[in-house]
């Protein structure tokens, strides 16, 4: 729906294969079978963490991060694996792993990798302290295969030397434990300077041998922004498990590969400053343990404002817990989050379980808490503080059962704006990002405000500060708009975003013309959402105009296979600048073209092509359907789309294409799609995501499919689709409510790529506290969600009754739709 970084690497992704074996150990996927198994006819309350497969998505260029953390933790621990690797871990056997750290994103593309830092590496000296390995090429190893394991909360890998590293986590700390072959002493290499992205640019390291504690500070640089800005990070090693453990040697290293080796016995200090002339920087600690222990426990603490914090944090937060008391804590704040969402496990198909529990996993795993953890404009700020943040569509998802974190993070939205003049689009390791869309930022507090507007005053969320964020993003101009904002002073002189265009007063980098004014057209759709509900009647005017300016790039005359009328961009004297509407689209042979953020890519188009870029104007299908040539065409033209390979599974403007059915009337067509998506896409696996997670915008559409909803962003309305699952049960524990959704006649062998002639899984009726629906094909948040109780989805195997919406078709502006809020 939205863009954000997921195919930064367009060709990478192309190219990716499923070659691999897996590596999870084969007993996680029988543990979790033999849990669903059990679960089915369970009396007592349910783990749902023994669903969850944290390494899906960490093959097949998923980005997803398997490690240790807390829901929406600021620390995750994982090893930092070699090769294509943006979140540490990858399950590709042939990689091999530099060390366990506590820092990371899940789920973002950025080709660098992001975070990584503070990298320990436990290592078997057998000739001594001066023989270690510590430089990154000298000290990676080989995974031992096959035990690769995870659970929410806990990580674990071990070398192909048979030590085993685990890991268990609190929102910004956590315990590591090493168990080492017997009979051998244990050394740790510490990093003091490397990061995924190679981006040291100065820190300082001290170890304190008598409290056994290592310090660590420095500055690196963003993963995906501008690379003149820096962050700051700390983190705080304590190393004796509360005197249970003694060190013996230790000292401080520096390296490369060209010879450089040299370690420092008993030195305890190093302040190293930016190194002008760039490359991999290679320097930290070297220690080992006296009594040569088996096991190893080591406490991490980590923070964004100073090493007196780190250890602060890792006090409060692990204090002297031991491992599995710090592992219980995390699974059982895991387990509330997931049991907000329960469903008949015994009825539902044990590979639908497993998908979903774990996408609901990944969809509470980022943003990162970082609250009280700021720098930069943010430092010291009084509200909420969320690292990372891209993608929208999980926000829907929150809505409908955490308005307490989603209100949380929408805070932190609008403190950017406070700090910076506008809301952030894309923010990473604390630093500006590259804007993609425009302002989706937009879209995420609009769904806040116009499903919570209610609650917002309780929630926290003062909506007039909401709305002045969202007229800045809306009208304001910054000077440099790549990081933040819009470059709307064009976009309103001509009504899109000219290709070529004569800026004097602000800069950027002019491309993606077409997506950008689809993209501003929908932001500013959320505008207007939030205009009407607070009755500023004549902005709801003006951003309704706005809202249609998509209409401005749709250039009629544009053929391809045989469909008219493409997304073009455009000259500022209106004429349309042709490209082929199938570059940059899965079938586009050329592999050299350019589709991201770099400056030749021309096709006007972020990320995408002009075949999937025509769908996008979700508030105002039934006018694309006119563009299109009616409803006919339009179902025809969205059959081509998917069948002659134009739709990328893993792409955000993609997202609603299998649903555009419903609003040609023919609902039946959605429900066969979704099935051939989810089941040609996603599976339990570690390839098991079409691509990057892109911050669990993958995990929580999956979740809406396999939950049979779709959710329209800024608005409260669901399509209605065909669950996979007999009954669920959605627990808001904030509007005290749950609402129970049933699927009469259910049958679970229509679970599947192809639903099978005679299986029921057609929408005839929906009720809703026993009261019909208008129209099968939709309802809204507030008639549903919010008053909770019984929802019932009959489904039937006779799709040629029940292709129709038996009512009106989803809401189009155009068509009078969202005419007034709720
Ligand atoms: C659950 O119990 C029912 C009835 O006792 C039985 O038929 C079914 O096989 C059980 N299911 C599982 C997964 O054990
Ligand atoms: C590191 O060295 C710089 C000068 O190069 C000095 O300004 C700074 O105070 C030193 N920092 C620490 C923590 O020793
Ligand atoms: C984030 O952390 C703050 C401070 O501990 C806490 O109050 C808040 O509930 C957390 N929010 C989420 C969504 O984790
Ligand atoms: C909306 O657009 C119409 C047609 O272009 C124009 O006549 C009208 O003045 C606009 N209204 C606002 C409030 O901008
Ligand atoms: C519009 O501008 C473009 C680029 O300068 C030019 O190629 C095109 O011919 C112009 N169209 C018209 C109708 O003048
Ligand atoms: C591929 O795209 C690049 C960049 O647009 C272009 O320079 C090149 O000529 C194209 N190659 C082919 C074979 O069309
Ligand atoms: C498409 O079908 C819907 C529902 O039958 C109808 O309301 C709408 O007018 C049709 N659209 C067009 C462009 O024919
Ligand atoms: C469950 O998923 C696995 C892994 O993708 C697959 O091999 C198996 O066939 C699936 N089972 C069913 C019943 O779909
Ligand atoms: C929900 O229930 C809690 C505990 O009973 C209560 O404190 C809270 O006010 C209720 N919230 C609403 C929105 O009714």
């Amino acid at each position: 729906m939205l863009d954000s970084w997921c195919t930064l690497l367009l060709a990478v992704t192309l190219f990716s294969s499923n070659n691999v074996a897996s590596q999870p150990a084969p007993s996680l996927q029988r543990r979790i079978a033999a849990a669903i198994h059990d679960a089915a006819n369970a009396t007592g309350p349910i783990d749902y963490t023994a669903f969850v497969n944290p390494f899906i998505g960490t093959d097949n260029f998923g980005d997803v991060c398997p490690g240790a953390s807390m829901p929406f933790g600021m620390a995750k621990f994982s090893t930092d694996l070699t090769g294509y690797a943006p979140a540490g871990y990858v399950a590709d056997p042939t990689q091999k792993i530099r060390g366990l750290s506590p820092l990371h994103d899940s789920g973002t593309g950025s080709s660098l990798g992001t975070y990584g830092n503070f990298e320990i590496m436990p290592l078997l000296c057998p000739n001594g302290f001066n023989t270690c390995t510590t430089t990154l090429l000298a000290r990676e190893r080989l995974r031992k295969l096959n035990t690769d394991d995870a659970s929410p909360g806990y990580f674990s890998q071990t070398l192909d030397n048979n030590i085993k590293m685990e890991a268990t986590a609190t929102r910004r700390a956590g315990l590591e434990r090493f168990t080492f072959p017997s009979n051998s002493k244990p050394f740790f290499v510490l990093d003091l300077a490397n990061d995924l992205p190679n981006s040291f640019a100065g820190g300082t390291l001290d170890i304190d041998p008598a409290k056994g504690r290592i310090t660590i500070g420095g500055r690196w640089g963003s993963s995906f922004g501008p690379g003149r800005f820096n962050y700051q990070a700390f983190a705080c090693y304590d190393l004796l498990d509360g005197g249970k453990q003694k060190l013996d040697e230790y000292g401080v290293w520096t390296g490369d590969t060209f010879g450089l080796d040299a370690k420092g016995l008993g030195q305890t200090h190093l302040n190293l400053s930016l190194n002008l002339i760039g490359g991999v920087y290679q320097s930290g600690a070297l220690f080992s343990f006296a009594n040569k222990p088996k096991e190893v426990n080591i406490r991490v603490g980590v923070s964004f404002v100073s090493t007196d914090q780190a250890c602060a944090n890792a006090d409060s937060e692990v204090g002297s817990a031991t491992f599995e008391e710090i592992r219980e804590r995390a699974r059982a704040a895991w387990n509330e989050k997931l049991s907000k969402i329960e469903i008949d496990v015994g009825g539902t198909p044990p590979n639908i379980t497993e998908m979903l529990y774990s996408s609901l996993y990944r969809a509470s795993l980022t943003p990162n808490n970082a609250t009280g953890e700021t720098q930069g404009v943010f430092a010291n700020t009084d509200t909420f503080y969320f690292d990372s943040l891209y993608c929208r569509t999980f926000f829907p998802l929150m809505s409908l059962h955490s308005p307490v974190e989603f209100a949380q993070i929408v805070e932190s939205y609008i403190d950017g704006w406070r700090k910076n003049g506008w809301m952030p689009e894309c923010r990473a390791n604390n630093l500006p990002g590259w804007t993609q869309g425009g302002s989706s930022a937009d879209n995420i507090v609009s769904h806040f405000a116009v499903n919570y507007h209610n609650e917002a005053a309780a929630l926290g969320v003062n909506l007039d500060e909401l709305y002045s964020a969202l007229l800045a993003d809306g009208d304001l101009n910054p000077p440099e708009w790549n990081t933040e904002g819009r470059q709307v002073n064009v976009y309103n002189e001509f009504g899109y975003v000219p290709f070529a265009v004569l800026d004097v007063s602000s800069t950027g980098r002019q491309t993606r013309e077409g997506s950008r004014t689809l993209e501003y057209a929908f932001e500013d759709f959320g505008i207007r959402q939030v205009a009407q509900l607070l009755g500023k009647t004549e902005d709801e005017a003006r951003f309704t105009n706005r809202s249609l300016f998509y209409r401005n790039v749709w250039d009629p005359s544009v053929t391809n296979d045989g469909f008219k009328g493409f997304s073009q961009k455009r000259f500022m004297n209106g004429s349309f600048a042709f490209q082929d509407p199938s570059n940059c689209s899965p079938n586009d042979k050329n592999d050299t073209r350019s589709c991201s953020l770099q400056g030749d890519n021309l096709n006007g188009f972020y990320e995408s092509s002009s075949w999937e870029y025509s769908w996008f104007a979700p508030h105002d299908t039934a006018h694309l359907i006119q563009l299109m040539g009616g409803n006919d065409t339009f179902v025809k033209r969205l059959d081509h789309f998917f069948d002659a390979g134009y739709y990328l599974a893993g792409n955000e403007p993609s997202f609603q294409t299998p649903i555009g059915y419903h609003y040609a009337n023919h609902p039946t067509k959605s429900v066969d799609r979704v099935r051939e998506v989810v089941f040609q896409n996603f599976d339990i696996t570690a390839g098991g995501l079409p691509g990057n997670d892109d911050q669990a915008a993958m995990a929580s559409l999956l979740s809406f499919h396999l939950l049979g909803l779709y959710p329209v962003p800024s608005t409260t309305q669901f399509l209605i689709l065909s669950p996979f699952t007999p009954k669920y049960t959605i627990h808001n524990s904030f509007l005290n409510v749950s609402t129970t959704v049933t699927t009469k006649n259910f049958d679970a062998a229509s679970v599947r790529e192809t639903i099978p002639r005679g299986a029921a899984a057609y929408v005839k009726s929906v009720t809703v506290n026993g009261a019909p629906t208008a129209s099968r094909c939709h309802f809204d948040f507030y008639d549903v969600f919010r008053l909770g109780g019984d929802v019932v989805v009959e489904v039937t195997a006779d799709r040629a009754v029940v292709d129709s919406c038996g009512g009106t078709v989803p809401e189009s502006i155009s068509t009078g739709g969202f005419s007034k809020a709720r």
